[in-house]
């Protein structure tokens, strides 16, 4: 499965390392980090590098900014990775040189003076649309910068992007850094064998963004435990009335062939069996527990936004025998404290069973263990959102595929 070549087999003393990191880290309105997960988990690989005598050049995105208009200069300031550079600094301890620019002449020369064991921190790579293009011209000249490459940018490695895919066909050789390796460790080589019963909770916005996920898992999981919105399609699906929940009517009919798929291979398929319904979606408003079955659903004008306090009893007695807990998308709008107590309860259970490895897939779920205090409790976070989505369900990353093989090394 580790096919690829890893920053371990490279000689990096002396050579020029161009390094694709992830820091598309939350910014505040005034432009503050208000999570550098992403920045302190590249640091071992950045560390690595820098004690082997390596002159490390990071190459990064930041938001999506626009280009090719006359505005994009302006309003694409707020999108600089200036600021990041200040925060590495202060995680490392040791000064960050910045270029300006990402390729050409400006990044040449901040290039060429620099020492081994120095860092060096590119301008967001994506201030050229050549970058999400794959532009081969543009890829060439990044690769220019570097002897060569690492990528560490898992939650990246799902764009065939110019620094994330197309560099590696200009550079001699391009290794996986150290939280690439982490994050495949946990999201494919666990999950390929995982110890049973192996408990999947899936919650989020939507059915139709978690079939793949469905999917690749129902020849692996013992259980699903199904949350968040998507458990209203559901639920429609077997005749309960959801009445204003947020239901994909398009997805009925695949979300009935789901459950008899997981029957017929006698998987446990869990439905919330309550909710907790409001008429309004904001804070403080009067909210009631509702049972789900056919004779007794969602009243008319109420919609369900979190699992009700028998589906929190009922799925913590599932997370409390599992071994391996795999957890893709918050059960409630935990956004709002008012409906955020089922995720709440269900990340409590998987931080109370201490025999279980528990995986938690990135994207908004990671948001919501972390902001309970919960996060060292579990065993792996992903820091990927989308690309830990596609690992699950078993698509290729297009940053892993483009790396050096072993066997070609
Ligand atoms: P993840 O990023 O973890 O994969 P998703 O992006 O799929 O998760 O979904 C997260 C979103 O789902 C959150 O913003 C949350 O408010 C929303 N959500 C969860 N439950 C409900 C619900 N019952 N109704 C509407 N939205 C919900
Ligand atoms: C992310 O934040 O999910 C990654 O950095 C990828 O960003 P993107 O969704 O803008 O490509
Ligand atoms: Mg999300």
């Amino acid at each position: 499965m580790h096919s690829k070549l890893s920053l371990r087999d490279l000689s990096v003393g002396n050579q020029r390392v161009l390094v694709r990191v992830d820091f598309n880290v939350p910014l505040s309105e005034q432009g503050q980090i208000v999570d550098d997960t992403r920045i302190v988990e590249a640091l071992p690989t950045i560390r690595y590098l820098l004690e082997h005598d390596a002159k490390v050049i990071l190459l990064a995105h930041l938001g999506r900014p626009k280009t090719g208009t006359s505005q994009a200069l302006e309003t694409n300031k707020k999108y600089s990775l200036a600021p990041v550079a200040k925060h590495l600094e202060s995680l490392l301890g040791l000064p960050v040189q910045f270029s300006p620019e990402c390729i050409g002449p400006v990044a040449k020369s901040a290039i060429s003076s620099m020492k081994n064991g120095t860092i060096l921190l590119l301008e967001n790579v994506r201030f050229h649309q050549e970058e999400e293009s794959n532009d081969p011209s543009f890829a060439a000249a990044l690769g220019e910068l570097g002897d060569l490459y690492v990528n560490d940018a898992f939650g990246a490695a799902h764009r065939a992007h110019a620094s994330t895919a197309g560099i590696t066909r200009h550079i001699r050789q391009s290794a996986m850094g150290f939280l690439m390796e982490k994050e495949m460790k946990y999201l494919q080589v666990e999950l390929t064998t995982p110890e049973h019963p192996f408990l999947v909770i899936l919650g989020g916005s939507k059915v139709s963004d978690k079939i793949g996920v469905i999917k690749a898992l129902m020849t692996k999981a013992d259980t699903f435990l199904i949350g968040g919105a998507m458990a209203y399609t559901f639920l429609k699906a077997t005749g309960i009335e959801t009445a204003r929940s947020r239901v994909e009517v398009d997805k009925i009919d695949l979300a009935k062939e789901l459950l008899e798929e997981a029957r017929k291979q006698s998987i446990r398929f869990l439905l919330p069996i309550d909710c907790i319904a409001t008429q309004t979606i904001e804070p403080g408003v009067p909210t009631k527990n509702v049972t789900l079955s056919p004779l007794s659903g969602i009243s008319e004008g109420w919609e369900g936004v979190d699992i009700g306090l028998e589906t929190r009893l009922l799925y913590a007695q599932e997370i409390a025998h599992a071994k391996t807990i795999l957890w893709n998308g918050p059960v409630g709008i935990f956004e709002i404290p008012d409906f955020s107590g089922g995720t709440r309860a269900l990340a409590e259970a998987i931080a109370g069973n201490r025999n279980a490895l528990s995986i938690i897939g990135g994207g908004d779920s990671v948001t919501a263990v972390k902001q309970f205090g919960l996060a060292n409790l579990m065993s792996f976070l992903s820091t990927g959102g989308g690309a830990s989505l596609e690992l699950i369900e078993g698509k290729e990353l297009p940053g892993i595929a483009a790396l050096t093989d072993l066997r070609a090394f």
